[in-house]
């Protein structure tokens, strides 16, 4: 089945963009909006579909797509996020979303990012974090439990979201910075450790055999290309300062359309 990414352009108001552990640094937006082509261009080789929304000049997050939805191959549950700046960012995501999958929504007092979620087959591990609380975890479970999804919580304490601090890289391997997470729930699988001094490169995404990584993290990207995975660097140093990492800028899905049109 083809995989497809949503993504939307870089809003020009990136620079007013919510932040949680980071300290402001000015965004160079042309540059952002560059680097945020070439990823695209990165996805596109790799063999993904990209559906490319265009920027929401009013909403600074909005290029973070990952965070307002969560897709399985059932249902797209559209989030509440939790930094009410970024609420309506969902509008108009969950209208293309439409055409896919049925949807659901999660609501008050749930709150939910899409950058909490990982899933790894019918695993779906979700972070109790600053922007997801228990409320927001048990209503996902509610609507992915009867597709046979295990949703199991993880406690967040040093970073954004969950998925800061892990991802699956492939053959049942989870890159982690378990300094900022509790690793228990991921027992079972093989846990790849980032080094110390580069701690936030635990967000990868793995498509299609290879692992997508910014270019900033050198020691890691050599520690993943000794298990034998391929690595793609991407430079993200823009979208970085705006607390991003390399899974947040898409929303990738099972292509299996309802959409009429395709
Ligand atoms: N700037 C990404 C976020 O805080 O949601």
């Amino acid at each position: 089945m083809p995989l497809t990414a949503i993504v939307r352009g870089v809003s020009s108001s990136i620079n007013d963009c919510e932040l949680s552990f980071h300290t402001r640094q000015s965004i160079d937006v042309v540059r952002a909006i560059a680097q945020h082509q070439a990823y695209q261009n990165c996805l596109v080789e790799l063999g993904v579909q990209v559906i490319s929304l265009p920027a929401e000049p009013a909403l600074p997050d909005a290029v973070f797509v990952e965070d307002p939805a969560v897709v399985v191959d059932e249902v797209a549950v559209i989030t509440n996020m939790g930094a009410a700046s970024r609420r309506p960012e969902a509008n108009r995501l969950a209208e293309v979303l439409s055409r896919y999958r049925p949807l659901r929504h999660l609501a008050e007092p749930a709150t939910l990012d899409g950058g909490d979620v990982l899933r790894i087959n019918r695993a779906v591990f979700v972070g109790l974090s600053r922007r997801t609380n228990r409320a927001g975890i048990t209503q996902l479970t509610d609507v992915l439990a009867p597709y046979g999804y295990q949703v199991r919580p993880v406690e967040v304490r040093g970073c954004l979201h969950l998925k800061s601090a892990c991802s699956y890289v492939g053959n049942d391997t989870v890159l982690v910075n378990r300094f900022w997470i509790d690793v228990e729930p991921l027992c079972g699988f093989e846990l790849l450790d980032v080094p110390e001094d580069e701690p936030a490169a635990a967000n990868a995404l793995h498509l299609n055999g290879v692992v997508i990584m910014p270019a900033s993290f050198p020691k890691t990207r050599e520690l993943i290309e000794n298990r034998g995975l391929r690595v793609r660097p991407i430079d993200l140093s823009e979208l970085q300062k705006a607390e991003a990492g390399v899974t947040c800028s898409s929303v990738i899905f099972n292509d299996k359309s309802t959409d009429p049109s395709s």
